[in-house]
């Protein structure tokens, strides 16, 4: 079966609203509209003025069987960017020009595109096309970036002819596959529906004195996108966090710790009902094992601190564990797999995410990582560098199979693996 063929079931029956923003690329929006309908997708095309200029709304319109919308006001008798974005299960923004990108990132609404956009709530994929300096421009980049930190889909623009006889890198992709990314998109779109996570982040500090702790580097960034992406796919998250500046994600339940010990707690306290934990925190190994009340003055400094282990929750998650999917991070700076199996095996993992610290683009407090995800049942996927809400998506993509294989063999009364009761 091809990509295409396979997603089409995704497609069948789904709403999706596909935004066609001005460029050259617009001809192959034809192609990705026709595809979307011969999956069995409905599909409401919505137009920017530019694109208008490239193709007529005439073409989408009788491909679609639908009337194609360009501007707010068309629609008198309804607000039409609420019905058009609350009646969308998946918007799709094919070609995504570098404009319309920016707009997205920075929250503009100033034609009915830009503004369905603004009030959707559904997963959007879009396709960036254009120019490779535009593409390649630092503006863009961090737009990007801010929109895959959002859980958008961004699609890699292809590489080759471009408008005005140049060759480069910002071509659209071919419409199927613009037609499958949007049908994965689809496919994950609340495959978590109602699963109890529990996702750990942050560094843990452990107390010296009153003011002064032993910390880390670790800013909380790769678990705060797995509570996130967990929860556009519809699970219920509790993540539990190090201090860290940054804001928790919306629908998530935060609970805030400090210590290795303060996490051990919250973490088990909900261990028996979560049907996954994925322990990104980086949780000191040592703590003070006599931390002062007050403040220790620098007078008095003593010789030396003395250094005791904090316990390891995910070894202790690993032993008692009774059907819960158990992901752990292993940091390491060189032999990355032997190092990632051990700790696979040592703490009963089902998943182990060895990511490359040490590098600035990978690892503590950088937007992106590095990494190799190993599985019990044998898998090992050495992954690109990719940005952490995508790695989150990975990570969660083979969750979604761990899961789903577990409820199977209980409900073909296998024992073993059960999800936990309660869930
Ligand atoms: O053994 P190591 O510290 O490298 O293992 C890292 C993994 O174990 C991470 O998933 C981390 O959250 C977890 N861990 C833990 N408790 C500790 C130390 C690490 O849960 N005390």
């Amino acid at each position: 079966m091809t990509e295409l063929a396979q997603a089409e079931g995704a497609l069948r029956g789904a709403r999706v609203l596909l935004g066609v923003s001005g460029g050259i690329a617009c001809y192959k929006a034809v192609e990705v509209a026709r595809l979307l309908s011969r999956a069995g997708a409905r599909v409401q095309v919505v137009m920017t003025e530019a694109a208008t200029r490239f193709v007529g709304t005439v073409t989408f319109a009788a491909l679609t069987h639908r009337p194609v919308y360009t501007g707010v006001f068309e629609a008198e008798d309804q607000v039409l960017h609420l019905r058009l974005a609350r009646e969308a299960d998946l918007v799709l923004l094919a070609p995504a020009t570098a404009n319309l990108v920016a707009k997205m990132a920075a929250g503009l609404a100033d034609d009915l595109l830009s503004a369905t956009l603004l009030t959707a709530r559904c997963p959007v994929v879009a396709a960036p096309a254009m120019h490779t300096e535009m593409w390649e421009h630092p503006a863009t980049r961090a737009n990007v970036r801010l929109l895959r930190e959002r859980g958008i889909v961004v699609v890699e623009p292809a590489e080759g002819e471009l408008a005005g006889g140049d060759e480069g890198v910002g071509r659209l992709p071919e419409p199927r596959c613009i037609v499958t990314a949007a049908a994965e998109a689809l496919a994950r779109d609340h495959d978590l529906r109602g699963v109890p996570i529990v996702v750990t982040a942050g560094g843990t500090r452990e107390p010296i004195d009153a003011i002064r702790f032993i910390g880390n580097r670790s800013s909380g960034k790769m678990g705060f996108a797995v509570a996130a992406e967990a929860a556009r796919r519809g699970a219920q998250v509790t993540l539990v966090t190090g201090p860290t500046f940054l804001e928790p994600p919306p629908g998530v339940d935060v609970v805030r710790v400090e210590t290795a010990e303060e996490m051990r707690r919250e973490v088990l306290a909900r261990f028996p009902r979560a049907e996954v934990v994925v322990k990104a925190a980086a949780v000191s190994d040592f703590r003070a094992s006599a931390p002062v009340a007050g403040k220790i003055r620098k007078e008095d400094a003593p010789p030396g601190i003395a250094l005791e282990r904090t316990p390891d929750i995910l070894a202790e998650l690993g032993r008692t564990k009774s059907g819960q999917v158990l992901v752990g991070f292993s940091a390491e700076t060189t032999e990355h797999v032997p190092r990632g199996r051990k700790k696979l095996a040592a703490k009963n993992l089902d998943l182990v995410v060895v990511n490359h610290v040490g590098a600035p683009d990978s690892g503590f407090d950088s937007d992106t990582n590095r990494a190799i995800l190993i599985t019990a049942d044998g898998e090992e996927a050495e992954l690109p560098l990719l940005t952490k809400s995508s790695l989150a998506r990975e990570i969660l993509d083979r969750v979604v199979r761990m899961v789903e294989g577990r409820r199977g063999r209980a409900a073909r009364g296998g024992s073993g693996s059960a999800p936990p009761s309660g869930a």
